[in-house]
């Protein structure tokens, strides 16, 4: 009966990819479906569910493997994926129990979160947003991936590629920022770089699109929280980033820990089967984050780990981290008739395509080379990769009378505060095997640009502590020096997973530092190293420069001191908006306009008695060493239909005695429409260089697809009428014009 039903199936997927592929890739695809059909129709139901289970593995500090309860399993062909553990050794050993002692050989997958570098460790992910560069991005990934492929794995679990407009969110830090625009080009970047051109070239290893889906929202800021949102909202900002990084080809996506409108997204039909197949027909397979099968029982929706297990694998997830419940449910599920064995079938077959495309079945240690262990591995040219992304993605705040950048030939400089000189901060959370003995710091990276000055350094005060006694130290190196660089920010810990902060402010007596500071008169420039928008008024009213730096990664302090010294202009745009307080939380760039827009002339318009309405630094905020002047906006015409595009043309001069570049943000807004539109979107940008003193012209093409919206019938399109057009170096951009849309 089986074979009848397995030569039926064949026969479709033989006919279905012959109609939509080309010659070459038909064959392949062809014979990766004969042998997956093949290999299934010879798994017992047991081994089906072994593929459908991940389990992390753990490591020691020096490196090896901790023995792993799963091994067994692994020989019984019941894992179908390990995580957490890396290094050839380690990966071949546990391969080998795979292939050689299993009756079926089918590989494993080896994955690990390698989300801003693997050993090179890049900028945080959202510093990396910050620079507004998606080949850079690309490039990053390209690294991280040769590096992770060096050692072993096969699969990363990024990108991250949730929206975030609430910095008291921890894994903001994770993301690409509040615009999905920008969010999307960047997780597509993200994407190629892992994957590569070709999933076979041992140098490339699979993405996973996480979390599915709006994580990034969780209620009041807080960790793990609840999610409740409108679909409109939904679809136009939150999905539009995992959709582009499935349209990139990423081949699995990963599950949220939220519950998404009170449905768990590991338990959500809507997200996982209607949306991400059937919508978007992601081809690819599901894993649940961490331990979420079980927590669906605590979400209080399942009662049990039967019941957890037939709620997911029927929403559409198809592998199981680390709860372990599929191994021990499914094939009882199956028995019991509650699941129908055709289901567990799609999720392994799946599984195995990826494994399959990765070139698993051909040979399965193609990742286990020790010579690229050797070789390839935190080579000069990824620590220049890391630095290049540092110094592109830090974000110039405010530099009042140009005291940035600081001549090579300043005498003395004082370098004080506790992230001056913190190895551990400079990588960030999230940072993999990146190894912080090996990060470069801020006082290090001054020291090797400045080696003719005076350089003294105290700390200060710690990062959260409430003593002062170094104050006093510190504000002796202020009065000795010519100039103040002020290490200012979060440690590692305070952002990533699980650890959402109510108060935006710097942690510990670090503003009392900055104050005591300021007392001695001397001229200071803050470097502010977090993984978040902070709430720095007092820094912004009182410092003359303040430079974005995040968390910089391996080559961080060098970067620094290479935008410090103006070697590299600062070019970085922020990808979130910076509040003035929580208060105002959330607060982003494309809010819409309400029925009573603030008017200071008038009490009954939307505003607070306590603060003002706009933000610190708006989204696509950051200053140069040069400035750039706008001229007025040209369109190609001033109305088009929906078979054309629309030019819009603008010259940019670059006024002062630096080359620098810039980024050119063009947002647009929909006045009149069925459903109220964002004041501003982001629809397209070009981060060029303009050398000091020349102009160039710049020009962007919009079509009807680019005005498209969620219309009041929730159908998506665009509509007919007037459409303002802004083009500026923030999204407070004033050159504008309006076209028609007919
Ligand atoms: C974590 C994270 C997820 C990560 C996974 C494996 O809890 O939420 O992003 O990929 O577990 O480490």
């Amino acid at each position: 009966m089986r074979s009848g039903k397995t030569f039926l199936l064949l026969l479709t997927i033989v006919l279905l990819t012959a109609a939509c592929s080309s010659p070459a890739k038909q064959s392949g695809e062809r014979e990766m479906e004969v042998f997956i059909e093949e290999l299934i129709s010879k798994m017992t139901l047991e081994e089906k569910v072994g593929q459908m289970t991940l389990f992390a593995g753990h490591m020691d500090q020096t490196g090896a493997m901790v023995r792993a309860d799963f091994e067994e399993d692994i020989q019984l062909g019941q894992v179908g994926a390990i995580f957490n553990v890396y290094g050839e050794k380690n990966i071949r050993k546990l391969q080998e129990m795979a292939v050689n002692n299993t009756r079926l050989r089918i590989p494993l997958l080896f994955g690990l979160d390698v989300i801003h570098g693997y050993r090179t460790i890049f900028p945080v992910p959202l510093a990396e947003a910050a620079s507004w560069d998606p080949e850079m991005i690309e490039k990053s990934a390209r690294v991280a991936a040769q590096e992770a492929s060096a050692e072993g794995l096969n699969w990363t679990f990024a990108p991250m590629t949730d929206i975030s407009r609430d910095p008291r969110w921890g894994r903001i830090v994770e993301g690409a920022g509040e615009d999905p625009f920008l969010a999307s080009l960047i997780a597509r970047a993200r994407v190629r770089g892992f994957q590569g051109e070709d999933l076979r070239d041992a140098t490339t290893i699979a993405a996973c699109v996480k979390h599915f889906a709006a994580y990034g929202a969780p209620q009041a800021g807080r960790e793990y929280h609840s999610v409740d949102m409108s679909e409109r909202m939904l679809r136009e900002v939150y999905l539009p980033p995992y959709k582009a990084a499935v349209d990139e080809g990423a081949l699995t996506v990963m599950t949220a820990f939220n519950d998404l409108n009170g449905i768990p997204a590991t338990a959500s039909r809507f997200l996982l089967t209607d949306i991400l197949r059937n919508e978007w027909g992601f081809k690819g397979f599901v894993v649940t984050d961490y331990t979420s099968i079980l927590e669906l029982i605590p979400h209080g929706v399942a009662s049990g780990e039967l019941d957890a297990s037939e709620i997911s694998v029927k929403a559409g997830v198809d592998m199981d981290m680390q709860a372990g419940y599929f191994q021990s449910a499914l094939a009882h599920l199956v028995k019991l008739g509650a699941v129908d064995e055709m289901t567990i079938d799609e999720a392994v077959r799946r599984i195995l395509r990826v494994k399959y495309q990765l070139g698993l079945f051909e040979d399965p240690f193609r990742y286990c080379s020790p010579e690229r262990e050797q070789n390839d591995v935190m080579t000069p040219e990824n620590l220049e990769a890391a630095r290049e992304m540092a110094r592109k993605s830090m974000v110039l705040l405010k530099n009042e009378n140009d005291l940035l950048p600081l001549s090579k030939s300043i005498k003395t400089i004082a370098v004080i505060g506790p992230l001056a000189d913190s190895q551990k901060d400079m990588l960030g959370s999230w940072a993999a095997t990146g190894d912080w003995t090996k990060a470069v710091t801020l006082l290090e990276g001054l020291k090797a640009k400045y080696p003719e000055t005076t350089i003294i350094y105290s700390m200060g005060c710690t990062i959260d502590g409430d003593s002062k006694a170094l104050f006093a130290e510190a504000v002796s190196a202020a009065k000795r020096s010519d100039v103040v660089i002020l290490a200012l920010g979060e440690a590692a810990w305070m952002s990533g997973e699980a650890a959402s902060r109510t108060d935006l402010g710097l942690p510990g007596v670090q503003q009392e530092l900055a104050e005591e500071i300021h007392k001695t008169g001397k001229p200071a420039a803050v470097v502010l190293l977090n993984g978040r928008p902070l709430t720095i008024s007092w820094l912004n009213d009182n410092i003359p420069a303040i430079l974005e730096a995040w968390f910089p990664g391996t080559m961080g302090g060098h970067a620094v001191a290479d935008v410090l010294a103006g070697d590299y202009n600062p070019s970085g745009k922020l990808p979130v908006t910076f509040p003035r307080n929580a208060g105002q939380i959330p607060i982003f760039y494309s809010a819409r306009n309400t029925g009573r827009p603030f008017n200071p002339d008038s009490k009954y318009t939307s505003h607070y008695l306590d603060s003002p309405n706009d933000p610190l630094y708006v989204f696509g905020y950051g200053l140069s060493y040069t400035s750039f002047e706008y001229g007025e906006i040209k369109l190609s015409q001033d109305k088009f239909t929906g078979s054309e595009n629309i030019e819009i043309t603008i010259n940019v001069s670059n006024m002062g005695k630096f080359d620098g570049e810039e980024v050119v943000q063009l947002y647009l807004h929909d006045p009149l429409a069925s459903v109220a539109r964002p004041v501003r979107e982001l629809k397209a940008f070009r981060k060029l260089l303009i050398p000091s003193g020349q102009s160039r012209e710049v020009t962007f093409n919009l079509s009807a697809d680019d005005l498209a919206f969620y219309r009041l019938d929730m159908t998506f399109g665009p509509e007919k009428g007037e459409y303002r057009v802004f083009v500026g170096g923030n999204s407070l951009a004033d050159k504008a014009v309006s076209f028609w849309f007919e």
